[in-house]
């Protein structure tokens, strides 16, 4: 595996290339969930390129970019078992962000509509820093297919909104959403909750089967979420869990009335001050 950490270097790599070429991007701690992409598209694909890269501007003042696990060494480990040609990692944030982020980054990626709902309403400058960064790392690595995690439905939406949008000119699949044996999605932040925290938070995904089941059986969106709130009613008065938003939306991502053939029911919830989302296809 060859490891880049500059603009030049994997401009001189990607043009060295021929046949197909693969990309993951990533923010490191890499877990069974980024593994899962990275295989298929190894599998998929001549080349596979891999970026593990801290974006600083999709997190919010309050956020946890200081503390966000950094693990880049064992990543790297990873990575070369797993067969990746080419790591990027940047070596500052100067490399992606030439022209300084002092007063912003100067250009940016702004899909307006993906700043209203679920995630954005919490985490205002979030998609406007993802669409950016990940249109930069798309030029840059120029692949053919790249691959993001059904876990964030709402970032896959935006990034195919993005390169449909800009004629990026390259297809993006999606791979479903790996899990603990006991449900829990995994995630980076996974590693902030303690044994017992962890243990509560895959009540999330057993709340989200159970609507999907109740969807499936006909039941009304106002009666939806019902089972699911049955389940977490516990954690959220012990003070566990704080829902922050829970909603049925269709597949692209608009708001519903109604349960129709194919949507999907999102969540982000707190668990011990720890943001989780998760989310769940419905096909009926
Ligand atoms: P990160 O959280 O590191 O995730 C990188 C990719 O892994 C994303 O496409 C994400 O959806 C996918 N992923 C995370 N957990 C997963 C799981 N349990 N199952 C399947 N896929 C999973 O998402 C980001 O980084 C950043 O926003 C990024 C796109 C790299 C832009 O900075």
């Amino acid at each position: 595996m060859i490891t880049v950490t500059s603009v030049g270097q994997l401009k001189e790599y990607r043009d060295s290339l021929e046949g197909s070429v693969g990309f993951v991007p990533t923010m490191g701690a890499l877990h069974e969930g980024h593994l899962s992409l990275i295989r298929r598209s190894i599998a998929e694909n001549d080349h596979t390129v891999v970026s593990i890269f801290v974006n600083p501007t999709q997190f919010g003042p309050n956020e946890d970019l200081e503390t966000y696990p950094r693990t880049i060494e064992d990543d790297a480990a990873q990575l070369k078992r797993l067969g990746v040609e080419c790591l990027f990692a940047p070596k500052s944030s100067g490399e992606i962000y030439p022209l300084g982020l002092q007063r912003g980054p100067f250009v940016d990626v702004d899909l307006g509509w993906a700043t209203k709902g679920l995630e954005a309403r919490t985490r205002p400058g979030f998609f406007k820093g993802v669409a950016t960064v990940v249109a930069k790392l798309l030029l840059l690595v120029r692949p053919g297919t790249a691959y993001f995690g059904q876990k964030d439905w709402q970032q896959l939406t935006v990034v195919k909104a993005l390169c449909e949008g800009l004629f990026l000119n390259v297809k993006i699949e999606s791979v479903e959403t790996a899990r603990d044996p006991n449900g829990l999605a995994l995630s980076s932040r996974n590693s902030y909750l303690e044994p017992s925290a962890r243990l509560a938070a895959s009540d999330i995904y057993k709340g989200l089967l159970k609507a999907a089941a109740s969807a499936r059986l006909g039941m009304a969106k106002s009666s939806l979420f019902e089972p699911i709130e049955q389940l977490w009613h516990q954690h959220v008065l012990d003070g566990r869990f704080k829902i922050d938003y829970l909603e049925l939306c269709t597949r692209n991502l608009e708001p519903i009335e109604a349960v129709c053939n194919s949507c999907v029911v999102l969540c982000a919830v707190y668990v011990h001050g720890v943001r989780l989302i998760d989310n769940i296809l419905i096909t009926v």
